[in-house]
């Protein structure tokens, strides 16, 4: 089954090419109408016959409610180019729950999750599997960028929803039909000519978010903007489109850039869109940036290395890295909308960063540079070693500081001083620094040779045993 429904950019129509057998070495099949056969075949031969039979029975269970159920959005895509696709969606022609609930009352050992505010469920198989159920359903923006109205709605009316014709193809899954194929705006044809193409003129006006997903997937998949969509961005850029956007949201999607492998590609795209601006006036020297984002992501991937269980937010490090060439106050601006729990950190690393060299040269002991990362946060760590060769003596310190010192405390603590005889208050806590410095710089090494510090340093009378 496919529908006839003109596309509202794509003009062109759908083309059947006749060439219906499935070539398991060429990831995209050939555009145009698929038939159910092939669909089938290549969802036997690249997911296999487990999640296949998984499929087929989740279908009559929804068939038998009479509610039809299909495979939908990113999954699709990813099967037609056989790529490892991230979450299995479907949607369903009515009721979520109910289909979920029956599910997981005849499928052994599956388990669901229903989410009644989104009316979305997660089924969860025994190994680990699940597949994430939604409501198909219209939506409709009430103003530019604000958070679409929802109502419950036909396969037809959630596929022309969507952001781009690669995420507006689905599959049937019910047993009379099973692998039907639609495609009403050309996904598979834009797939194979490398296209990324908006469904309707007002696609990024309703939702500039779409404009930055688009951008992810024009990287991902390596698509050109199609030339109308182009158009479109062009227009939607100079009607000013994301300053109607949330702070939040915003962030959202340039967190899930600033996390793509492929950063340097990505900020090159942000460029050629003329959208530099969300992030940073556009850079003069862009190579040496793009070489710098890629020593940050280096240095992100060491830490996780060697601190698997430590919190690190990687896009703040590379935040750090793309606002070092540019005034305090554009960081400052930016930060001032994103939620960002890092960004107070982030301002005060880009104040002491540019002294950060001068001060390291001139450190006298180890413990004077620990000092001086301390007065770091860790991203702000990571981006300074960025800007400088894996082997310098900058990034070997740094390096040095988060493996041998950052760990290393006082033997003595403020307990075992007053049980010396040290009085509590502020200069008890002087003295506990002066002992981490010590260990620090070698000087102490446990209680007996901090005891002995001490008595040296005059703190303690020599006759204390
Ligand atoms: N979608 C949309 N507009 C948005 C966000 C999502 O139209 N602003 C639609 C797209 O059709 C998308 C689907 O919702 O296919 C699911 O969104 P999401 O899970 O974010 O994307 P996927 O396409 O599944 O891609 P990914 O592989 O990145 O998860």
């Amino acid at each position: 089954m496919t529908t006839d429904k003109p596309p509202a950019v794509n003009s062109d129509p759908l083309i059947s090419t006749g060439h219906d057998s499935l070539d398991a070495h060429s990831a995209i099949p050939k555009a145009g109408h698929l038939p159910a056969a092939q669909i089938r075949q290549m969802l036997q031969q690249r997911w296999g016959d487990a999640l296949l039979e998984r499929l087929h029975a989740i279908g009559r269970i929804a068939a038998n409610l009479g509610t039809p159920a299909y495979l939908v959005g990113g999954s699709v895509r990813d099967l037609l180019q056989n790529h490892p696709t991230p979450d299995v969606d479907l949607a369903i022609e009515g009721d979520v729950r109910a289909v979920a609930g029956a599910c997981s009352a005849e499928l052994s050992g599956v388990q669901c999750t229903y989410h009644p505010q989104f009316g979305t469920a997660i089924l969860q198989y025994p190994d680990g599997f699940q597949l994430d159920l939604a409501r198909c359903r219209i939506e409709h923006y009430p103003a530019p960028a604000a958070l679409p109205e929802v109502q419950p709605g036909d396969i037809q009316a959630d596929l022309i929803r969507r952001d781009f014709t690669i995420n507006a193809m689905a599959i049937s899954l019910d047993p009379e039909n099973f692998g039907d194929f639609l495609d009403p705006y050309g996904g598979s044809e834009d797939l194979q000519h490398n296209l990324l193409r908006v469904l309707h003129p007002l696609s990024f006006l309703d939702d500039p978010t779409r404009i930055l997903r688009g951008l992810r997937f024009a990287v991902r998949f390596q698509l050109q903007l199609e030339t109308d969509t182009r158009g479109l961005l062009e227009e939607a850029l100079a009607q000013d489109v994301f300053a109607r956007l949330s702070g939040a949201r915003l962030w959202r999607e340039l967190k899930y850039l600033l996390e793509l492998t492929d950063l340097p590609a990505a900020l090159e795209k942000l460029g050629a869109w003329q959208l530099w601006t969300l992030l940073r006036p556009a850079p003069l020297e862009l190579e040496a940036l793009l070489a710098r984002i890629r020593r940050g992501q280096q240095e992100i991937k060491w830490f996780h290395c060697h601190f698997s269980g430590e919190k690190l937010l990687g896009a703040a490090v590379l935040l750090t890295i793309l606002w070092r060439d540019v005034p305090w106050a554009e960081a400052e601006k930016r930060l001032h909308y994103w939620p960002l729990a890092e960004g107070r950190h982030i301002l005060n690393d880009l104040h002491r960063l540019s002294e950060m060299p001068v001060a390291l040269a001139k450190a006298s002991r180890p413990s004077v540079v620990a000092r001086l990362w301390e007065s770091l946060s860790l991203p702000g760590m990571l981006a300074l070693w960025a800007e400088y060769p894996e082997t310098d003596a900058i990034t070997e310190s740094g390096r040095y500081y988060l493996l041998k010192q950052r760990g290393l405390t006082s033997p003595l603590n403020g307990k075992d001083l007053q049980a010396m005889g040290l009085a509590p208050g502020p200069q008890l806590g002087k003295v506990l620094r002066r002992l981490h410095d010590a260990r620090l710089d070698g000087a102490i090494k446990d209680k007996e040779t901090a005891r002995q510090w001490l008595i040296r340093q005059g703190i303690l009378p020599a006759i204390q045993p």
